[in-house]
């Protein structure tokens, strides 16, 4: 198929210009002013922003988790991502520990190949590292296409590794050219604080919150920035969300170190006080939990400062029924809310909308930054001739409301109903088919391709 895009403004994380993008096949082909090619398609994008396609890098479909399984899976939850301009996610393949990397990765394609919609990709969770994990995680990098390595320092038992388990994973990583990834809470304090609540019979979702302290989040990122350090090896941080963390980070590059970081639009729009509304609070539990005002602002002077690099989702779906798991206990509530589907839309309206962020930065944090430096980049994360032809047409003047009624993903709440929004995504390419047209999905399950990446350690930033 072919698509001639016409008279669009055409933003990259370096330019912003107007003209005309002409895709044949699965590639993009042409850019320049008025293109004279004959498409199976035309498309007028006069008054329009055209977009790289949207990169989520922080995704968990049909995943596992407290005793149920998130309710998107690879078929609902890229459709979603697609009606709201991402392009393609990364998914996250849980190790059972005592188990193999290899038996991960078989049950991760199950769940995807020949389900998903749109283009995704794995980064593999480390929960027991030793010897033999060693060798297949130079085997994933070399073989497999899978160069990120995700760690958590928190839910012990399940899939915390400790701190020696980090640095040997770290040594290996970094010498055949991946990336480490973390969930950066002090699990053991957590641990305690959440025992503690228990109790003392304090058992509503706001002790989720309360569990958590800034301080928990603030000593994992600089243990986590640390352990790189010692071991010189590329990480990021997900999902970050307060001053506490970032400072850590910051304080880091007064060694000429970089750590690359994420957050996610739940930190960059809401806050703890959420949590007051009793059982309701439970729409809102999440790991990290939602902080307070000066975390937000401290995020998105993070952002601009280029400290913060990336906005995902953390995508994690539960329908009010598993939720409901927690109904007497908070430590007991699935711990995610739903959230793939507008964060482009959430960005715009809340960043570039209300002057917080450029139209170039806002296409760096969703879609550029994130192909760098999980090392697929040219292919995706950009317009350029010979990329993917992966591209949001975007309305920035159409305001809409945000609401469970509409909304694309397998959940039965938003965390956002009633919310309104300035600039909705239009129309969605993916690979140079029509994806997303009048609110309506044209692509089926199997069109999504596995993206294998590159080693990610030569990306500057
Ligand atoms: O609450 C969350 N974030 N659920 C998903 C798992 C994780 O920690 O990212
Ligand atoms: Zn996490
Ligand atoms: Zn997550």
């Amino acid at each position: 198929m072919s698509v001639l895009i016409k008279n669009g403004r055409i933003i990259n994380a370096s330019e912003d210009y107007i003209a005309d993008v002409y895709t044949e096949g699965e590639k993009i082909v042409a850019i320049g002013k008025n293109l004279n090619y004959k498409a199976d398609k035309v498309i007028d994008a006069t008054g329009k922003l055209v977009f790289p396609g949207g990169i989520d890098p922080h995704v968990h479909l049909d995943m596992p988790f407290m005793g149920t399984y998130s309710s998107d899976n690879y078929e609902t939850g890229t459709r979603a991502a697609l009606h709201g301009g991402t392009t393609m996610v990364i998914d996250f393949i849980l190790q059972k520990q005592g188990d193999t990397l290899h038996n991960a990765l078989k049950t991760w394609q199950q769940k995807s190949i020949g389900k998903a919609i749109g283009d995704y990709s794995y980064h593999m969770a480390i929960t027991d590292f030793n010897d033999h994990v060693a060798k297949e995680v130079v085997q994933m990098i070399e073989e497999e296409g899978i160069s990120s390595f995700k760690t958590f320092m928190a839910y012990k038992g399940a899939l915390m590794i400790d701190d020696g388990q980090m640095v040997q994973l770290m040594k290996v990583v970094k010498k055949h050219g991946g990336i480490v990834t973390v969930h950066a809470t002090n699990g053991d304090m957590i641990d305690s604080l959440i025992a503690k609540n228990k109790s003392e019979g304090n058992l509503a979702p706001i002790y989720h919150y309360l569990s958590q302290p800034e301080i928990t989040e603030a000593e994992a990122s600089a243990r986590f920035t640390d352990m790189l350090f010692y071991t010189d090896c590329p990480g990021y941080i997900v999902h970050m969300t307060c001053e506490g963390a970032l400072n850590a980070v910051r304080k880091a590059t007064q060694r000429n170190q970089k750590v690359f970081v994420e957050t996610c639009t739940q930190y960059l729009m809401l806050d703890a006080s959420l949590y007051e509304a009793n059982f309701e609070g439970a729409k809102w539990v999440m790991s990290p939990p939602l902080r307070e005002k000066k975390d937000r602002q401290a995020l998105w002077s993070g952002i601009n400062q280029g400290l913060v690099q990336v906005v995902g989702t953390d995508h994690c779906p539960f329908m009010w029924e598993q939720k409901k798991m927690g109904k007497d206990d908070f430590s007991k509530i699935p711990n995610g809310h739903p959230a793939i589907e507008h964060r482009l839309e959430f960005l715009y309206s809340e960043g570039v909308n209300q002057g917080k962020i450029s139209l170039t930065k806002f296409v760096e944090i969703s879609s550029t930054n994130a192909a760098k430096i999980f090392g697929m980049y040219p292919r995706k994360g950009t317009i350029a001739i010979g990329s993917d032809a992966d591209l949001v047409i975007f309305n920035p003047k159409k305001e809409h409301t945000i609401s469970v009624k509409t909304h694309h993903m397998n959940c039965d709440y938003s965390g956002y109903e009633g919310r309104k929004v300035i600039g909705k995504t239009e129309t969605v390419i993916l690979r140079g088919e029509i994806a997303i047209e009048n609110n309506e999905c044209l692509l089926k399950a199997g069109h999504g391709q596995f993206i294998p990446r590159t080693t990610t350690s030569k990306t500057v930033i």
